[in-house]
């Protein structure tokens, strides 16, 4: 399912004192398959942008387009329901959101809800959890007796065993210990390169930018400012720092040995793997 913005703007609180334009003039495309991640500074409207992804937030004007289906400012939600079984939300801590007993009941209420296949939803859901390292009595257990990065484990599992088309993740491994953030990240693009899932991560971790991500929208009060592949975007330390965000470590580590040996590589690389043989290459080069 591609999605386009057209001429998107969303007031908060609109015709009221505390009226606000979180978004304004968006015009952009989210192409199926892809993976995106959005960034910008606190305040410049990405939650409010992913809102708009499920109908939780209709345009105030402007349109937006899934396919053949329009959403606009009168839309009436009945006319969501079908995006809304396509779109699966991660919102920062998710974990707050589990309310069930045992992680079954967890993980069967959302498709319940939506009159799905809860036998198969149950089936995917225990691979899932598997993967993420559960045991196989992980169903009847309480999510309340999880660490943190477990329930988060389970609140992400309750959402991808629906099978959605795009996934929306707002800073879905923030505050999490490093195994389960590196879990979570190569289960997602996996899902996107297996499965070719769109996702759009939202992040301040610019590790993650490197290593995963295909094109980065960066928002700057309510704008989409400008549209970049990752390679484009960290080859711009000084724009990078204008942002208020770090470059990816494996960047700077290139940027410090191309200072130490007085050198500059064509390629910036954004992978370990990738500035090793870089590297290995300048060396022999060397000799
Ligand atoms: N319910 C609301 N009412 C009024 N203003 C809001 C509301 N929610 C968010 N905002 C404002 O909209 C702007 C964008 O917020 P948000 O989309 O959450 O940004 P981000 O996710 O990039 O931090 C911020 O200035 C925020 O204060
Ligand atoms: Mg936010």
């Amino acid at each position: 399912m591609t999605v386009n913005f057209n001429h998107v703007n969303f007031i908060y609180q609109q015709g009221t004192p505390y009226e606000y334009q979180a978004l304004n003039n968006i015009v952009t495309e989210f192409q199926d398959g892809k993976y995106y991640a959005i960034i910008g500074q606190t305040g410049s409207g990405k939650s409010t942008l992913i809102q708009h992804f499920n109908g939780l937030l209709k345009p105030t004007s402007g349109k937006m387009q899934f396919n053949e289906v329009t959403i606009q400012r009168k839309t009436k939600d009945k006319h969501l329901r079908t995006i809304r079984k396509n779109v699966g939300m991660v919102f920062q801590f998710p974990e707050s959101q589990l309310f069930e007993d045992t992680i079954e009941r967890e993980i069967t209420f959302g498709p319940k809800n939506f009159g799905m296949d809860v036998e198969k939803v149950k089936h995917k859901a225990f691979q899932l959890l598997l993967d993420f390292g559960f045991t196989r009595e992980v169903m009847s257990q309480s999510p309340f007796q999880m660490s943190g990065g477990q329930m988060r484990k389970i609140a992400l599992t309750a959402i991808l065993a629906m099978d959605p088309d795009i996934i929306i993740l707002d800073e879905p491994t923030a505050g999490l210990d490093p195994q389960s953030r590196k879990q979570i990240m190569e289960k997602i693009k996996h899902l996107q390169q297996q499965e070719q899932k769109t996702i759009i991560l939202v992040s301040h971790e610019m590790n993650d930018v490197a290593r995963y991500v295909e094109e980065v929208k960066i928002m700057r009060q309510g704008h989409i400012v400008h549209t970049c592949t990752p390679e484009e975007l960290f080859a711009d330390k000084a724009y990078v720092e204008q942002l208020h965000l770090a470059v990816p470590d494996i960047v700077q580590l290139q940027r410090d040995i191309e200072q130490k040996h007085n050198i500059h590589f064509d390629k910036l690389a954004l992978t370990e793997q990738s500035f090793v043989k870089m590297y290995k290459e300048w060396q022999n080069n060397e000799r």
